[in-house]
Order: structure tokens, then sequence, then C-alpha cells
């Protein structure tokens, strides 16, 4: 990791400019499949936009994917892990400033959901190779004021949950997993997200399921999908959620869901979304097996055409006995900062995006709301420097994944190398 310079007067330059008509690499996708717009029509046939059938089945499906009793559909994946983490707080009566460790290498949401419960973010360095909390730095990082943390399955991958989870039954620490990067992904046998009390998943524009916005939480804890559930509705009383909850019951009932119809029991959100996005996400997870194959097929083929360069890029490694899902390619260049190689990519149609940095942004640079001192978080810190990704999504042609790949490949033989 240490930086070095190395003269590379006689190497070639790489070309800047890309093939004239060659298609953009880009990060995500949607595409609207016959399906998608059949489920679309439906809903705009029924009159019904507010939660129903769509929204049921989508919530159940993907629960019982992801090895969970419950799944609670909301407007975001930030805000399904708002909720999740808010509930915990109710349920197990935390107070103001109780502490909730965020790995240093994630999405602002992440950090920003923990601020917004009025909690503490305690930020901890993540594996050098895998991206994930690392659970060698978690122990370091637990005060008596720990209540929870926040494991981020980043990339695709999900996070080492087995010692995560024995971790967090020593200190007895709720587990939020935070899964908006990854589904379909199984850990030693079990699902992302069905690991911690409670998980957050998105199907934001790009993301694996994509429904425009749109997130699901998801837990085996009747009390705690209630709480959520609740909480994406004003806080409503968990009797009356949508309009059919005051359907089918025997007058006595139905009389008291009447009284019991506006009442809010908690200080809650408007986090709901329509059957719209629910039609798009249940035609999306009707496919999502050879979506994922796809995925996993190029994440391999990434992985050995770049093997000729690891001394120079560094590919995402796949922790053993984990599945990789692959929303993207993350790439790192071990001694050199990537500015130069991501202008190029960029110059060549190839899209590109920081990999998550935490520590430089402004939003947190003054250190009062979470400490970002960089030399206190290493590898975090050598990621966001060094560290960018790429898209690896299922529209993208075989031979466009060749171009990424060769582009890479030379960029890595010839390009003078860099000081970090
Ligand atoms: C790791 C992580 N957490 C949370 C989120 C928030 O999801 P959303 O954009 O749906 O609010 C994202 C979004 O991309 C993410 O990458």
């Amino acid at each position: 990791m240490a930086p070095t310079r190395t003269s590379a007067a006689a190497l070639t330059p790489v070309p800047a400019t890309p093939a004239p008509d060659a298609p953009p690499v880009t990060l995500g996708t949607f595409r609207a499949t016959p399906l998608a717009r059949a489920y679309v029509e439906q809903v705009l046939d029924s009159g019904r936009l507010s939660y129903g059938p769509f929204s049921r089945r989508f919530e159940e499906r993907f629960a019982d994917i992801h090895d969970s009793r419950f799944a609670v559909l909301s407007n975001s994946g930030t805000s399904a892990l708002h909720v999740a983490l808010q509930a915990l707080r109710e349920l197990h009566d935390w107070q103001d400033g109780d502490e909730v460790l965020v790995p240093a290498v994630t999405f602002v949401a992440t950090v920003n959901i923990v601020l917004h419960c009025g909690l503490r973010p305690v930020l901890v360095d993540v594996e050098p190779d895998f991206y994930g909390i690392d659970p060698d730095a978690i122990a370091a990082a637990i005060t008596p004021r720990t209540r929870a943390m926040l494991p981020v399955h980043l990339f695709g991958q999900p996070c080492d949950m087995t010692r995560i989870m024995a971790i967090a039954r020593r200190h007895d620490l709720k587990v939020v997993e935070d899964s908006a990067e990854t589904m379909f992904a199984r850990h030693a046998g079990q699902m992302c997200g069905s690991f911690g009390d409670a998980a957050g998943f998105s199907t934001y524009v790009a993301h694996l399921l994509v429904t425009g916005v749109g997130g699901l939480s998801t837990t085996s804890d009747p009390e705690l999908a209630a709480t959520m559930r609740s909480l994406c509705n004003h806080g409503r009383d968990g009797i009356y959620i949508n309009i059919d909850d005051d359907k089918g019951h025997d007058r006595a009932t139905t009389e008291t869901i009447i009284e019991r119809r506006f009442r809010f029991e908690r200080v809650g959100h408007s986090f709901r979304v329509t059957e719209l996005e629910a039609a798009l996400g249940m035609a999306a997870l009707e496919d999502w097996e050879p979506m994922i194959a796809v995925r996993r097929s190029y994440g391999d083929h990434l992985t050995q055409r770049l093997a000729e360069v690891g001394d120079r890029l560094q590919t995402p490694a796949r922790r053993p006995d984990t599945e990789h899902s692959f929303m993207m390619f993350p790439l790192v260049l071990r001694e050199e900062s990537k500015r130069e190689l991501v202008n190029h990519l960029e110059a060549n149609g190839i899209e590109t995006r920081d990999m998550l940095p935490i520590l430089p942004q402004p939003v947190y640079a003054d250190g009062t709301l979470v400490d970002v001192t960089r030399s206190r978080f290493p590898v975090a810190d050598w990621i966001d420097r060094n560290g960018f990704y790429v898209g690896c999504h299922q529209d993208l042609m075989p031979s466009q994944i060749d171009r990424l790949a060769d582009t890479l490949v030379d960029w890595c033989r010839t390009a003078p190398r860099t000081q970090a």
C-alpha cells in the first residue's frame, strides 16, 4: 500500500479516445420488459395506486427469497434502513447519543440514518480485500454506549456475518444489515439480510432490482415488522395501515378499526410507495436468477482477464463460502491515485464512480457529527484515494465487458506509474 514512483518513460501512451461508435459501458440499467409493462398496465387499469396486491406480493416474495418472515416496502433504501434503526431504538429504549458502528467505506445514507435517529455513528475500518466492515477492528470501537452495528454488504458481496453475529451476541448489540447493494447472495448458506435483527435493501436506479425509487426492510421479528410498517405510514396504529384493513371483518372488529383508523402512535414518516413501483419490482423479481447469473459470469470473467495486471490493480476478492451478486465491479489501484485511470476510462466511454468514500465528505469534515480522522482508518483512506467501480450488469454485451477489460489491461501495462 505504500506509494511508489516508477519511471515509465519508455512505455507507449494509451489512446485517449474510444472508437466513435463504441456503446458506453454504463453502471446500471433499466429495461421495461413485456412483463413489467403488463404489470404496470394492470395497476393503471385497476385504479389502485396505494398499497395493494402488487405491494403485498412483492413483499412476501422478496422476504421469502431472503430467508425472512417479513418485508416492508418503502420509498428508498435509506427509508428502509431508517425505520429499521428507529424501530430498534424505540423497542429497546436507546437514548440520544447512543452509538452505532458503521463501516468507514459506505454510501452516506448509512451514516445519515444513524444521525437522523438521534444516535451517534462510530466508524470502523474495512477489510482491504472484501471491503466489508473489518471484524478485527470492531471490538476496539465498542464502548458502554454501543447499541448496534450496521454492516454494509457493499458492491454485491455479504460481510463476514458469521463473525459479526458472534461479536453482536458477545456484546449484546443489535444488527441492521445495510443490504442496499446486495440481494440474492448467501453467506454460509444463508441469504444476506437474514442474519441481523433487520436489513434494508434498495431498488433505486442502477441497483439489482430497479423500481425507480424504492426500498425494503426485512426482519423475522413480528413486532419489529409492525413497528417499521407503522413508521413508514406516519406512525399509524397498526390496525389500519392500508385501505383493505377495514374490510372483511365481523361487525365488532370493523367498528373497532373505524374507531382507531385515524390514530397515530409514534412520530412516523411518509415513506410510502405506490403499486406502480411494486409492479416493476415484482416483474424484476420474477427474473432475478438469470440477471444474477449474467452478473456473476461477468464478474468472474473480469476477474480472470485482469489477473495479469493484478500487481497494479486489485480486483474484488471472494469471501469463502459467500456468493457475490456484482451490483458493480470495484477496483483499487494498489499504489497509485485513481485519478488518471478514472479520467482515462471516462474518456473511453466507461462510466466510473468513486468507491463510496465517507472520510473526505465535506458534510462530516469538522468531526462533530462523526469522527473522520483519516489516520484512524488506513484501509478506508487507501480505498478513498485509489478505489473506484465500474458496471457489471446484465444489459452489457460480452464485447463491452471485453472492451472494459482491454482498456484496463492496456492502461495498466503502459501508463506511467504515479504517486498515490
Ligand atoms: C450502501 C448503501 N446504503 C444505502 C443506500 C440508499 O439507498 P437509496 O438510494 O435507495 O435511498 C445506498 C444507495 O445506493 C447504498 O449504496
